[in-house]
């Protein structure tokens, strides 16, 4: 991720300071593709062979074919806060390793601040900063100082530039009071923050947050969606990926979504356009004793009630009943529920939310 692992001594200038894009050493410059796209893939796929078990080895059976990432076509806009949304399994992590350059894909082309990902990978990590949740991103024996210091000097800047983007950082996250306090002793609130303090230290035009608010409390979500979307992206400029399974947080935060299943991008658009796509107003949730065939079919032919969906979550059976108006048809719904000899555990109406889109256009939750 850095000049010096990767052993380049030195790149070629671009004599192009208005489109200078890594702040910091003045040696290097990266140019942006021109229009306003920062990241574009085109039939993006990524295939992964997964291993066998050593009983299906001895059997010689074949390894099974997971595509991670499916075909994907996407433009996200420079200073857009894009989200990625989607269950687990379903290839978000995956896409932004692609990006990254951490995978190779075995089809189809990306670009990212300009930069081709296969071609110009060295390009692409000097234009982005990245949070991978499920990866250690910090030395938990040094503290937040020196594992900044450690880090923005593998960016190969001078020791006053270190000094400056370390300050700054620190500064910009709130967590200058704690530079000198171990990683292992931070909350993990504050352990993320120093991660995305080390994801800015170069200055890059674009970040990729894999799950930024995974195992964090409410409360510290709330102010840590709002330092991403209000510092971040609105006052440092910054073009911002972030996966998320998380609906609010993608409500919240988004310029636009993507919904990714199965590795495929299945909806994107705004998340008002997202929630304006089912027509129906309100939507009853029930848990119930048991749902047949027949008392679904029944309630499905009341007047108000447009569509059903059922699912089983924690072994029990919830219905999303999609209706134009709940308070005409719940009188009816509970009539057909008690002659079918069900009742409902828990009952609520509510506005179409992100995850009722999802759920309509993929059949299950995010999930899983
Ligand atoms: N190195 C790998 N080898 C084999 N299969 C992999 C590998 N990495 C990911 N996969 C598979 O690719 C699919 C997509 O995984 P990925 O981690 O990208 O999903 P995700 O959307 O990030 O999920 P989560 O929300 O759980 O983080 C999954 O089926 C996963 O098991
Ligand atoms: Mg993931």
């Amino acid at each position: 991720m850095c000049p010096a692992q990767l052993g380049f001594k030195s790149l070629p200038r671009r004599h192009i300071p208005s489109q200078k894009t890594f702040i910091g050493s003045e040696a290097f410059y990266f140019v942006k593709s021109g229009d306003d796209i920062a990241i574009k893939t085109n039939d993006l796929t990524k295939i992964f062979l997964r291993r066998n078990s050593l009983m299906s080895r001895l059997k010689k059976k074949k390894k099974i074919e997971v595509r991670a990432v499916d075909g994907i076509d996407l433009e996200v806009h420079e200073r857009e806060l894009f989200g990625l949304l989607g269950p687990n399994g379903a290839g978000k992590t995956s896409l932004i390793k692609l990006l990254s350059t951490l995978l190779l894909p075995d089809k189809g082309t990306a670009s990212v601040n300009g930069w081709d990902i296969e071609k110009n990978s060295f390009e692409v990590r000097m234009s982005i900063g990245l949070t991978l949740s499920s990866e250690r991103q910090l030395y938990w024996k040094l503290s937040a100082q020196e594992n900044l210091e450690y880090f923005a000097s593998l960016y190969l800047l001078r020791p006053s530039e270190i000094r400056q983007r370390v300050e700054d950082t620190l500064e910009l996250l709130g967590i200058a009071d704690q530079r000198d306090m171990l990683i292992e002793n931070f909350s993990s609130g504050n352990r993320q923050k120093v991660a995305l303090a080390r994801a800015l230290l170069n200055d890059p035009p674009i970040l990729f947050l894999d799950e930024p608010t995974i195992g964090l409390d409410p409360s510290f979500s709330k102010g840590f969606r709002k330092l991403i979307k209000d510092r971040i992206n609105k006052s440092e400029s910054k073009t911002i990926l972030l996966t998320t399974h998380y609906m609010d947080e993608a409500d919240q935060l988004c310029n636009r979504i993507a919904f990714i299943n199965e590795g495929r991008i299945v909806a994107l658009d705004t998340p008002r356009n997202l929630k304006r796509s089912i027509d129906e107003k309100e939507i009853i949730t029930l848990n119930l004793t048991k749902a047949s065939d027949a008392m679904v079919s029944e309630l499905e032919r009341l007047e108000p009630i447009h569509s059903i969906e059922r699912y089983v979550q924690d072994d029990s059976n919830f219905m999303k009943i999609y209706t134009d108006s709940a308070s005409s048809c719940i009188q009816d719904i509970f009539g057909i529920l008690i002659k079918h000899g069900s009742h409902a555990t828990y009952y609520r109406t509510s506005k179409p939310t992100l995850e009722d889109v999802f759920i309509k256009i993929t059949g299950s939750g995010l999930d899983g």
